[in-house]
């Protein structure tokens, strides 16, 4: 089929991306000329692993082309996705939807033939009703079909979880509509993934459900782990424990510094701002937000704690600093909150990852970039693990031991307690 993605960011390049390497023709559009120019160079804006090469082979072999012309890329396709940005508005917790709309305006200027329109991106519930109404004012609505189609893309899994998903979901109120994409999605249903067949609006809610829950479970374990730190238990024993019951599932109960990234946090409070337009009270997601929101102010207590509150002048360094692993994402990183804190008491900080330099830092007193593992550890008074890179899980803590007063404090629990402890150092995790 032929496919036109609106907007080249993690959701629009990915998809299109892999869409091409299901056998489709498909152009990516940007109004960011030279985004377009570097990608058809191959050069991928975005790090995620395995990426770079799925463009560079299907731009190769002609499946996946890059335009700045959306008027012309709209005529030549059949689908069009829009895959723009939905961050949320500066004053409020809603969702700012004025590239998804001015996209609608544009693609109803090119539509020549019958084209299916589908919102990729997140968006409140009743914006495929608003995106019809758009369009319709120039078009008539028997050229053209608005149709919901979220992704559950994870940044740095984004590939795996475009092939392997466990559902897509297709929210429609037309039946031809519906019949096309569940053609087009059939590589994946055939590989197991499960076709969900909705209306529009149940579609753009169960995008907004799915990372509300998933924020939800990560905060209940983050506060079942501030439990344990209290009563001597090992919150791994309990994710192992409750995540085993089939109905609680031991996926995304990985105690930590608190979720962060572009989505968790946006879509949270566009929900909560979604249902009190409608009069509902989420008071449960209301409640994450702001036990996600205080989470780096207990974490700043324990470290207060672990240093007896003498941060002046003692050299703390951070092993990871994106919001998680495999991505060098920083939007809503917990260390956005600990490091400039840090800073701000005097201590000396140093911080290595794998992604590099951040110039969110850059600015700051006494931080810098150490360029490995081990330029961050020497010396070091008190090491923060806070992302779970695999570089870090296989470091040799032996060779720092000769330092009796290096503290290591493991945010996401990558090493063994017992194992640290055994070398003379002191151990601190989450929630033991
Ligand atoms: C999320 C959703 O998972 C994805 O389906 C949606 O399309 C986009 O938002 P993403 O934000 O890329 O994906 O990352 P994810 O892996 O979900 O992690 C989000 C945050 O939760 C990170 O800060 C991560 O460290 C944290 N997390 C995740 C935990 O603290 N514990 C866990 O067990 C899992």
């Amino acid at each position: 089929m032929k496919l036109c993605m609106i907007g080249t960011g993690y959701v629009g390049l990915v998809s299109g991306v892999c869409f091409a390497d299901l056998g489709n023709d498909v152009i990516c559009v940007d109004k960011d000329y030279n985004k377009i120019e570097n990608l058809k160079k191959g050069v991928v804006p975005i790090y995620e692993p395995g990426l770079e090469e799925l463009v560079l082979k299907n731009h190769k072999n002609k499946r996946l082309n890059f335009s700045t012309d959306l008027s012309e890329s709209v005529k030549k396709s059949d689908i069009i996705f829009i895959c723009v940005g939905t961050p949320t508005k500066k004053n409020s917790n809603s969702a700012d939807l004025t590239q998804v709309y001015s996209a609608g305006k544009e693609i109803s200027k090119s539509i020549n033939k019958f084209k299916i329109i589908i919102n990729k991106s997140t968006v409140p519930v009743a914006t495929g009703d608003k995106l019809e109404k758009i369009i319709n004012k120039s078009v008539n609505k028997k050229y053209f079909s608005v149709v919901s189609n979220p992704e559950f893309l994870r940044e740095g899994e984004a590939i795996r979880d475009f092939i392997y998903p466990d559902r897509v979901v297709v929210g429609s109120n037309n039946k031809k509509a519906t019949k096309i994409l569940r053609n087009l999605y059939s590589p994946l249903v055939s590989k197991g993934a499960k076709f969900v067949s909705t209306n529009r609006r149940a579609a753009e809610l169960i995008k907004y459900a799915s990372n509300a829950f998933l924020a939800t479970k990560i905060t209940f374990i983050n506060e079942i782990a501030n439990l344990c730190e209290k009563i001597d238990v090992n919150i791994e024993d309990i994710s192992i424990g409750i995540g085993l019951d089939k109905r609680i599932g031991s996926r995304f109960l990985r105690a930590g510094p608190a979720y962060g990234g572009s989505c968790f946090p946006k879509d949270t409070k566009a929900i909560v701002s979604t249902a009190d337009k409608f009069k509902t009270n989420l008071s449960v997601i209301k409640s994450v937000i702001k036990s996600n929101k205080i989470r780096s102010d207990l974490l700043l207590k324990r470290v207060n704690l672990i240093m007896k509150n003498k941060i002046n002048n003692k050299t703390i360094s951070f092993l990871g600093v994106t919001f998680k692993a495999n991505t060098d994402d920083m939007r809503d990183s917990s260390s956005l909150k600990l490091i400039p804190y840090l800073s701000k008491k005097g201590a000396k900080i140093k911080y290595y990852d794998p992604t590099g330099f951040k110039k969110e830092f850059e600015n700051l007193k006494n931080t810098e970039f150490s360029n490995s593992i081990n330029e961050a550890i020497k010396g070091s008074d008190l090491v923060i693990i806070h992302t779970e890179w695999n570089d870090f899980k296989s470091i040799n803590f032996k060779k720092y031991s000769k330092n009796k007063k290096l503290i290591i404090y493991d945010m996401r629990n990558i090493f063994s307690p017992s194992k640290i402890k055994k070398l003379g150092l002191k151990y601190y995790g989450i929630g033991c």
